[in-house]
This record gives C-alpha cells, structure tokens and sequence, in this order.
C-alpha cells in the first residue's frame, strides 16, 4: 500500500516538476522584470515563480484534493490526508532572471511529516533528478542517460568541491562570506551555483563532494535532501541536528563530517 502511494507520489511529482519545468523553459517572456521582493532588495519574485507554483498546485489538488501545500511563493494548506508537497516552484530565480542555465524546479512529498518523494527537475541541463525513501536516487537526462546516483568516494577535505550559497539578507550574506573566506584556503574550491536543489542533487550525482548554507527554507531542500541521502550522502545541519534554516550540510561521507566541524568552528550558523 505504501509503496504504491509513494509511486503515484512519485508520478504525479515528475509530472508536475516537467509541466512547469516546461511553462518555465518555453515561457520565459524575453522581457521578465522583477515582480516583487520579500527579505530585500535582491530577494525578488518574477511572475513566472508566481504562474509555475499556480499550474503545480493546480495539477496536484485536481488530482488530490487532501494533500497539504506548502509552497515558497505562498501555497499553504494544511491538508487532511498525511501527505503534505514541499514546493519550491523556480529555485534559482536570479539565474532564470539573468538567462543563466542552472535554476530548477523542486517538489517533495512529505507523509506525516517524513519526505518520501523528491523531484527536481534541471530542464537547462536537460535532467530530471528523483528519489523515493528506501528506493535509492535516480538521474534521467540527455546527457548521461538514466542511472542511478551515488555520491563520490570521499576525497581528503583539501581536496574537496564544496559548495554554498548566500541567504537574501545583507548581515547574514556578510557572515556567510567570512565564513567562506576562511573555508577556501583548507578546500579543493568553492562554488555558488545559485540553485540548492540543484547543489544537492549535485551532491548526489558526485559532481559535488559537498554543500552547506545557512538561511534555507523547507522547500529549497525537502526534495535535494531525499535524493542525496538516497544517493549515499550524509545530509544534517548543526551536528546531531536535521537540515534547518540555521544550516544545511550535505556530503559524501568523509567530507560531511569534517566539514560539519569546520562550520562549528567557524560558527557558521551566529550573527
Ligand atoms: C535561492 C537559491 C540560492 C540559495 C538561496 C535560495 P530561490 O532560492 O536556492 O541558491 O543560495 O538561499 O533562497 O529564491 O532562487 O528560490
Ligand atoms: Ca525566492
Ligand atoms: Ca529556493
Ligand atoms: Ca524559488
């Protein structure tokens, strides 16, 4: 019974996460302006957040009228039937409002509270990432065809890519950059690609020895979080903690320990 809920979960997410994916690719007006900002100046909204989250919650209440929603761009409903969708309908917004490639769309499927189902869907890089809890992480995609995933094999920490992202707000962005600072002599390098999802499921396809942040919220990443655990990766935030808006770690194991230190060393989580 639970294995085919999670599959028609499954589904119904990877069908929701293509249709917007597509809406998103196709439709992108040659002339997007910011529609809005939330945290600060350079925290924005385009309409097109706004249109992917409306046709992915559309889709999924015709088809499950009971599910809850919580969705970045203001989807919320409580829902009665355990499953809650974690939506991030366009992750990445800065890079689809300068026409960079590397943004996403993210959807999980949590059952009384727990992830079950992750999608997240790169249509740029023509690749489509999945995880069901117990059933591994899967990659489909032009490129390397559909495999499963499965994070590196722990490198050294000063050999590892690791990467990071900076929250919206400008005292917390000043705090995560000497934090940084202090991480890239001791690493391999560092990356901002601008999209969690996309640096979790990176994690996953071990294209990414590692990723941490501070200021995430559940929807950048309820999916990514499945499908790196479900590829192998340790994922947490503060030690003995779960991924939380104070920080968010992710790596294969090897790097995921050190690197949960390091970032308690630094107080990579305080003001
Ligand atoms: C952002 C991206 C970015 C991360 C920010 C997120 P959005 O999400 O995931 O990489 O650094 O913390 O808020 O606003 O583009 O959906
Ligand atoms: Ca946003
Ligand atoms: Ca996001
Ligand atoms: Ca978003």
């Amino acid at each position: 019974m639970t294995d085919a809920l999670h599959q028609d979960l499954l589904e119904l997410a990877q069908e929701a996460a293509r249709r917007a994916g597509e809406l998103l690719r196709d439709g992108r007006p040659a002339d997007l302006a910011v529609a809005r900002t939330k945290s600060s100046p350079v925290d924005v909204v385009t309409e097109m957040d706004i249109a992917a989250e409306k046709l992915i919650t559309g889709l999924i209440s015709g088809r499950r009228p009971d599910d809850g929603f919580l969705g970045e761009e203001g989807a919320r409903a409580p829902g009665t039937s355990g499953v809650r969708w974690v939506i991030d309908p366009l992750d990445g917004t800065v890079n689809y409002l300068y026409g960079l490639p590397t943004w996403a769309v993210s959807i999980a499927a949590e059952q009384d509270g727990e992830s079950v189902v992750g999608v997240v869907a790169a249509p740029m890089r023509g690749e489509t990432y999945h995880a069901v809890r117990g059933r591994g992480a899967w990659a489909t995609g032009a490129w390397e065809g559909e495999r499963p995933l499965a994070c590196r094999p722990a490198p050294p920490l000063d050999q590892a890519l690791v990467a990071t992202g900076f929250n919206y707000v400008a005292e917390v962005r000043a705090h995560q950059a000497e934090v940084a600072g202090r991480l890239v002599p001791l690493l391999r390098d560092v990356r901002r690609s601008g999209s969690a999802a996309v640096d979790l499921c990176d994690v996953a396809c071990g294209r990414l020895d590692a990723y941490y942040e501070r200021g995430l919220n559940p929807w950048d990443h309820a999916a990514g979080d499945l499908i790196a655990r479900e590829a192998g990766a340790l994922t947490g935030g503060r030690p003995g903690d779960r991924p939380s808006r104070e920080l968010t770690v992710a790596g294969t194991p090897g790097v995921f320990e050190p690197l949960q230190r390091l970032l308690e060393d630094f107080g990579a989580w305080h003001d």
